[in-house]
């Protein structure tokens, strides 16, 4: 069963635990558009701090097409349950921080200001 010799967590039904540096590497392959630890500058989500509940609902949404999406159920379906479980967890631990992103200004026709 644990044929990479990795712990098994039994229960009503197994659930397969990939190591930190696994759940990591998939998370670094989020940042390119929802930012460093899960903390987006632009449009896309901010991941950091999501309830973990509420991230796998979403991701598993993504992944069976019951919530439409224009990039996201290419990234769900290449995901099992386990690293969707996982990358809850790890996402929920994040610190979520201030949006660092310049904020547009407002200038006054003529430039006078
Ligand atoms: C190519 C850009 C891109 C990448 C890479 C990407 N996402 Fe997304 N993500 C989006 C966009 C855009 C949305 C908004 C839904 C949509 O249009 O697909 C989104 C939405 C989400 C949501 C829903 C957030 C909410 O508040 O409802 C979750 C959860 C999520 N992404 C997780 C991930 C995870 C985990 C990864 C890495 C495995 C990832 N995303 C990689 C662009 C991306």
């Amino acid at each position: 069963m644990t044929s990479a010799g990795l712990p098994i967590i039994g229960n009503a039904t197994e659930v397969f635990v990939y190591p930190d540096s696994h759940i990591r590497t998939l998370a670094s392959s989020c940042a390119a558009c929802h930012g460093s630890n899960g903390n987006s500058a632009g449009i896309t989500p901010t991941l950091a701090g999501l309830e973990p509940g509420y991230f796998s609902a979403q991701m598993l949404a993504f992944k069976d097409g019951s919530r439409p999406a224009t990039v996201m159920h290419h990234h769900a379906k290449g995901l099992n349950a386990d690293e969707i479980n996982q990358l809850a967890t790890y996402f929920s631990q994040q610190k979520r921080v201030a949006n660092t992103a310049p904020t547009p200004q407002k200038l006054k026709v003529g430039h006078d200001n």
